[in-house]
């Protein structure tokens, strides 16, 4: 009988520093400016990928539950990405679990890709630098490409396929900020990222966020090089509402923010006029990222726990980056 090749594979979501939105290239998922982000810590997704030749169509296990079609349908559109990669041509089992629940409010597609890719590859017996890994779990989720790196990942933006992926800027002890993610919703989202890319070339406002990105990655780059919190703070909070001034303007618009989501942006602001080192950021999502260093933390993390409508605070240091848990049998 013909040996299983199998390998599982742990990687974590990311939070966007400056923001990925709108792609020059849907199919490839090559972005229209480049994005940087912190891996988050303590968060994960663990997936065992299986080839197996005597199944004939690939099946996805989403927390031991099985997939619905679309999940499923995305998941075998990657696998035939890197099965075309490694030269096979088996059908695969998947089994996808993350250690956060699908409602706290974290994107999960981005350490879904980035482990499926990472797992995918080392069953099939290949060993790909993490450059590599990168650009091909771009191709499942643009922001999955961030995960594989821990710490502080930049993805450059790239002209093709080729060159278009990310890169660790600094590991996570370089700079012990701490994500505190404020869950507002649990709700699943209306529009999806993979939507809201392709409606991003709608909005007025797109072509002028695009043409001032490299100004903003820069002083990003730079911030998180020197640990200035003012300046990160600064850049961050212009590039998440430049991204959510694009999603509110585009057609349709998309207005991903709850009452709770604006109560939070007000009472950053003000704590930070107070003199907190806090600053806030939002993915395509009602939920508030509120990073700031360590000293900070629990005086944030207290206060945004007593903002009413919010559920729940998930507390995130930088972590890791995608790594192997079993190595392929
Ligand atoms: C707002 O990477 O989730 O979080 O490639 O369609 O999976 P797909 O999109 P995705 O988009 C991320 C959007 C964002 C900003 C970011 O993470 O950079």
């Amino acid at each position: 009988m013909a040996s299983l090749r199998t390998a599982t594979a742990e990687a974590s979501p990311n939070i966007a520093l400056i923001k990925y939105w709108g792609d020059v290239d849907h199919a490839l998922r090559l972005p229209a400016n480049g994005s940087i982000s912190m891996t988050l810590g303590g968060l994960s997704t663990v997936t065992r990928v299986t080839f197996d030749p005597t199944i004939d169509r690939d099946s996805l296990l989403l927390g031991g539950e099985p997939a619905g079609p679309a999940a499923l349908e995305r998941v075998a559109r990657h696998l035939d990405v890197l099965r075309a990669h490694a030269g096979l041509d088996g059908h695969a089992r998947v089994e996808s679990t993350n250690n956060f629940p699908s409602g706290a409010g974290v994107a999960s597609s981005a350490s879904a890709f980035a482990a499926l890719t990472l797992a995918a590859l080392t069953a099939a017996g290949i060993a790909e630098s993490s450059e590599s890994l990168s650009r091909l779990a771009r191709r499942g989720s643009g922001s999955a490409c961030r995960s594989i790196m821990g710490g502080f990942a930049e993805w450059r933006a790239g002209t093709g396929d080729a060159d278009s992926f990310a890169t660790q800027l600094a590991p996570g002890e370089h700079w012990a900020l701490v994500d505190l993610v404020a869950v507002i919703s649990a709700a699943p989202k209306a529009i999806g990222s993979t939507e809201g890319h392709r409606l991003a070339a709608t909005s007025p406002l797109q072509a002028a966020r695009v043409a001032d990105a490299p100004r903003r990655l820069s002083q990003c780059r730079e911030a998180i090089l020197r640990r200035d919190f003012d300046a990160l703070a600064e850049v961050v909070e212009l590039d998440s509402l430049m991204m959510h001034a694009v999603m509110m303007t585009s057609t349709p618009p998309l207005l991903y923010w709850m009452p709770t989501t604006v109560e939070i942006l007000q009472a950053v602001a003000s704590w930070r006029r107070g003199g907190l080192g806090v600053c806030a950021t939002i993915d395509a999502g009602p939920n508030v990222h509120c990073l700031c260093e360590p000293g900070a933390a629990p005086a944030v993390e207290g206060a945004l726990a007593s903002v009413p409508g919010v559920e729940r605070v998930l507390a995130c240091p930088p972590g890791g980056p995608a790594r192997v848990l079993h190595p392929a049998s």
